[in-house]
């Protein structure tokens, strides 16, 4: 460790292997100053599949404080990817609360010198008012979107957790995270999960008859998107102390809406008044037995824009993918996976 110290920084990364993740790990293996990369999450992951030299895997859970500080001993700086997005309810507080807790105590303990954190747009809650969101705006979560709840709550627990130490803190908060390896956006649409369990030949219909084209429903409210690779410049600039410490917005340039997303699978979309977006949400809020899913309703019913200055001032961050350039090469890659077998 000591010689590894010397040549470089050791980074531990806890969700190596997410969408965020590889193309994060990715980044660092070609990091002259990274020296050496420890990774840690649930699942059997083989870093040489990749052509990952300087990482080593390791299987465990945030929630085991022994596998955690285990991972951070010796880190220079330790990296908080691990989260549960999709069903982020109640049954995944823990992972998603005492999980982080566990992450940044352990940094802290080990005298890491810095912790990057992957928080998000949602802690600002989906606030009313216009304009671009700073990072001046409190993140305060959305009480009723569990998985914003949690992000806010989680940037709290990091303050407390790295006060009176010597480990400073970089928090970023990227909007959509979408590309190539990033196929959530697409996949949570409702019928492309239908598509997707549908048998190649039905599938294949699907495609080809225009009536049967699919319908998605577009409120009309601009959204941005940032690209994996910009999302990893930017979280490398975090893990090698460029700027100062704080929290960062993470967005590409431009914004798109439902429509923009449906014209490039080739789908057609229905405009849904303001008031029916705002009648589903006031109905999912009242429905405890709703997937945790359906609590995404919040994310749409108003535009929630980030301005990305800070991030370009201080980071001297350049993300180099617009919305629309992501979202092109998103579908491009999603659409390989939809095709009839
Ligand atoms: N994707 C986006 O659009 C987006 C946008 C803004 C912010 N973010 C934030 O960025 C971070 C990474 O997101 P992502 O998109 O890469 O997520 P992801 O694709 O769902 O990956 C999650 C990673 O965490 C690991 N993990 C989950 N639970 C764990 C546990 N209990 N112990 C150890 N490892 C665990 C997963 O591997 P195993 O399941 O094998 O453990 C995986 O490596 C999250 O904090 C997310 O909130 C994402």
């Amino acid at each position: 460790m000591a010689a590894s110290r010397a040549t470089g920084l050791t980074v531990a990364v806890t969700g190596p292997t997410g969408e965020i993740g590889k193309p994060f790990i990715a980044a660092l293996e070609r990091t002259r100053e990274v020296s050496r990369i420890l990774g840690m999450a649930r699942r059997p992951f083989d870093p040489g599949a990749h052509g990952w030299k300087k990482t080593e895997y390791r299987r465990g859970d945030v929630l085991d404080r022994a596998a955690v500080e285990s991972l951070v001993a010796g880190a220079d700086v330790v990296v908080h990817l691990a989260f549960v997005i999709l069903g982020a309810g109640d049954g995944s507080r823990h992972v998603n609360i005492e999980g982080s807790r566990n992450v940044f105590e352990a940094a802290a303990a080990a005298k890491a010198k810095r912790v990057v954190y992957a928080s998000s747009v949602a802690a600002y809650g989906f606030p009313d008012g216009g304009g671009l969101i700073t990072e001046d705006v409190p993140a305060l979560g959305h009480p009723r979107h569990p998985y914003s709840a949690h992000k806010a709550e989680v940037e709290e627990v990091l303050d407390e957790a790295l006060a009176g130490s010597g480990t400073d803190a970089y928090v970023f908060r990227p909007c959509i995270v979408a590309g190539p390896q990033a196929p959530l956006l697409v996949n949570q649409i409702p019928y492309v999960r239908l598509s997707g369990r549908l048998p190649g030949a039905v599938r294949a219909l699907f495609d080809q008859v225009p009536v049967l084209r699919p319908v998605i429903p577009d409120p009309g409210v601009p959204f941005q998107l940032v690209h994996h690779d910009d999302v990893a410049s930017a979280l490398k600039a975090g893990v090698l102390g460029r700027g100062e410490p704080g929290a960062y917005n993470l967005a590409g340039a431009g914004e798109i809406t439902m429509r923009d997303l449906a014209d490039e699978l080739g789908y057609y979309t229905v405009p849904v008044p303001d008031l029916a977006v705002e009648a589903t949400a006031e109905v999912v809020a009242r429905l405890p037995f709703l997937p945790d899913e359906a609590t995404w309703i919040e994310a749409v019913r108003r535009p929630v824009l980030m301005d990305t200055a800070k991030a370009r001032r201080l980071l001297r961050w350049r993300p180099r993918h617009d919305a629309r350039e992501t979202l092109h090469e998103t579908v491009a890659a999603a659409r390989g996976d939809l095709q009839p077998a």
